[in-house]
């Protein structure tokens, strides 16, 4: 994986309403999103949004309904036009861009996957899954072979010849992982992709995408209102509240140092043990006094705690790519899996 910027977002703005240009000098003086709908009648969509999504990485924009995470989506393939500010793909402002321009990056630079799959009923969901590239001019014949691998690689092998309406709702959502992967494009953009599936479909389809992640390495930008899945799938989280960001980061380090009494409540019912790995609260370096044993450093606390059998005397040495990279002792554990709102209220009691 390499740290390369893949989408730049910045100064980001956008308003709805009559006015928006008018509004947007309110906003920028500090009126934030009840205050502009009250008093300006526009609605703030979004507000000074700066996020680098990196190359062969996950992002994950979270937020409760009408934060605006649809609203940023739309505007990194300009379904949507910017009141103020740039989105960048490859360095290039592609607000600068025209329609022929912008009509080759919604079709071969990135590729959809929607909450309601979007597949169309009356093809085959081979079909389906090759509709990117016929829309570019591809021959059925030509893109068989590549829909049908992808088909098969998304565990749909034999269903080529179905229709949508006789697969379940987790199988056409496959159909839609697969029609992206289909399109080649190097960025997957999917809102609320998983939304709709019942949980363990859910917990499925995001293992199927983390396998598939650690093998294409495409730039995802994934949006979710779900923490649980924000966390399992994140390289980096974005929060959203109110059309802003309230905090970005990486999701362990969101976790162990909220920013911001929204995200201590968010994150406050979150199974802390299973989500925090040993890498984000050993201490670095090499491991002083007796160890117990060793421990990798993406194990979960909640298998340390196992493996120390409860005692709370052990230390153990943390291990990456047979490498000693620090240590963790079980009080540091114990420590972390109070949130830090709730030690605070201890404290005050
Ligand atoms: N075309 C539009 N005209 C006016 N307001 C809009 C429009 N599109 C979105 N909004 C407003 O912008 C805000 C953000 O909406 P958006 O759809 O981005 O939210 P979201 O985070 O995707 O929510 P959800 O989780 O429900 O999908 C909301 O207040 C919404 O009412
Ligand atoms: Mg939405």
């Amino acid at each position: 994986m390499n740290d390369q910027v893949k989408i730049s977002i910045r100064n980001l703005y956008k308003i709805f309403g009559d006015t928006p240009q008018a509004a947007l000098a309110d906003v920028r003086a500090g009126m934030g999103k009840p205050e502009l709908l009250e008093k300006r009648n526009h609605v703030l969509g979004l507000s000074d949004i700066n996020v680098e999504i990196r190359t062969g990485r996950i992002t994950v924009i979270m937020g409760l309904s009408g934060s605006g995470k649809s609203t940023l989506i739309r505007h990194l393939n300009r379904l949507i036009e910017p009141t103020a500010g740039e989105v960048l793909v490859d360095g290039e402002n592609i607000l600068t861009w025209d329609e022929t321009r912008l009509r080759r990056l919604r079709r071969e630079t990135m590729s959809m996957v929607f909450q309601k799959f979007a597949l169309l009923p009356h093809r085959t969901v081979l079909e389906n899954a090759g509709m990117a590239l016929a829309t570019r001019g591809i021959s059925r014949k030509e893109f068989e072979a590549d829909a049908n691998r992808w088909l098969d690689r998304v565990g749909l092998e034999g269903y080529g010849g179905h229709y949508p309406h006789q697969l379940s709702g987790g199988m056409q959502q496959r159909v839609g992982i697969a029609r992206a992967l289909t399109s080649n494009s190097g960025i997957m953009l999917m809102d609320e992709a998983f939304s709709a599936l019942d949980p363990l479909i859910r917990t499925d389809m995001q293992d199927l995408l983390i396998e598939l992640q650690a093998e294409l390495h495409k730039t995802i930008v994934f949006i979710t209102h779900d923490l649980d899945e924000a966390l399992k799938l994140a390289d980096h989280l974005v929060i959203l509240k109110d059309g802003a960001v309230i905090q970005q980061g990486e999701p362990q380090q969101i976790l162990l140092e909220p920013a911001d009494p929204y995200i201590e409540d968010f994150v406050s019912d979150i199974n802390r043990a299973r989500v925090l790995r040993a890498r984000s609260i050993m201490e670095e370096g090499p491991a002083e006094g007796e160890i117990s044993g060793e421990i990798d450093h993406n194990d979960n606390l909640e298998s340390v705690i196992a493996m120390a059998e409860g005692a709370l005397d052990r230390r153990y040495r943390v291990m990456r790519d047979g490498e000693a990279v620090g240590s963790l002792e079980m009080p540091a554990i114990m420590r972390a899996l109070v949130p830090r709102q709730a030690s605070r209220k201890t404290a005050r009691n």
